[in-house]
């Protein structure tokens, strides 16, 4: 067996998957969330900007990000479609999917310096980081963001700056069923090797 196949990091990368179905109303004990987010700071980040900051939402606070995502879909939807109010009202209640929710933000913190790309791969890292910290730590993550997750109302509600911007909300909590399988293509249709 190779080594490799022994290194945990590895395989916790490998083998961490979207947690679709977990408690939805078991909220994961403070110090496990903490850890998540500690390891989300330790993510690389160019000129040590730390292009980050998070809101942690739960309880009733998942149904006011509920409302500002059916808010933000709303704009979204052509008027008079008969589906509308039928389509916000299952919007409202799919924060409800987990206990907690995590919105990862990117700042751009400015500066001649800084490329805006970089805060926002940096940002990207750090919640990556967290996916992998809540594997390890046998709880279930998954990224759930639709387009107008980055629209005006949820902006609002988050209570992002000009400069900010969502990475992805991050739900959180603890499985309950195995997660599904998931592929990726096979590495040499993703591969230019130069110079080997
Ligand atoms: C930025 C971002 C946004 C995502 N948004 C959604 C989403 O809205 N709905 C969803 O079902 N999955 C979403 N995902 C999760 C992907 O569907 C998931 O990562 C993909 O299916 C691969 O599965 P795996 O994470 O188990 O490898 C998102 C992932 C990322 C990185």
């Amino acid at each position: 067996m190779s080594v490799r196949n022994l290194n945990p990091v590895i395989d916790a990368i490998k083998n961490r998957r979207s947690v679709k179905n977990v408690n939805r109303e078991e909220i994961p004990e403070q110090d496990l969330i903490e850890e998540i987010l500690e390891a989300a700071t330790w993510a690389p980040n160019h000129h040590l900007t730390e292009p980050w900051r998070f809101v942690v939402i739960a309880k009733n606070e998942r149904l006011r990000l509920g409302e500002s995502m059916a808010e933000a879909l709303k704009t979204t939807m052509k008027t008079g479609d008969p589906r509308v109010e039928e389509v916000l009202k299952l919007e409202r209640e799919k924060t409800l999917r987990a206990p907690v929710i995590i919105a990862v933000i990117s700042s751009q913190s400015g500066g001649e310096k800084i490329v805006p790309q970089e805060e926002i791969v940096a940002a990207g890292a750090a919640l990556q980081n967290m996916l992998l910290a809540a594997h390890s730590l046998g709880l279930g993550a998954m990224v759930r963001s639709g387009p107008h997750s980055y629209l005006q109302p949820v902006r609002d509600y988050l209570g992002l700056q000009e400069k900010e911007s969502l990475v992805g909300l991050v739900y959180l909590g603890y499985p309950i069923d195995p997660p599904g399988a998931s592929k990726r293509s096979p590495l040499e249709t993703k591969v230019q090797w130069r110079g080997f």
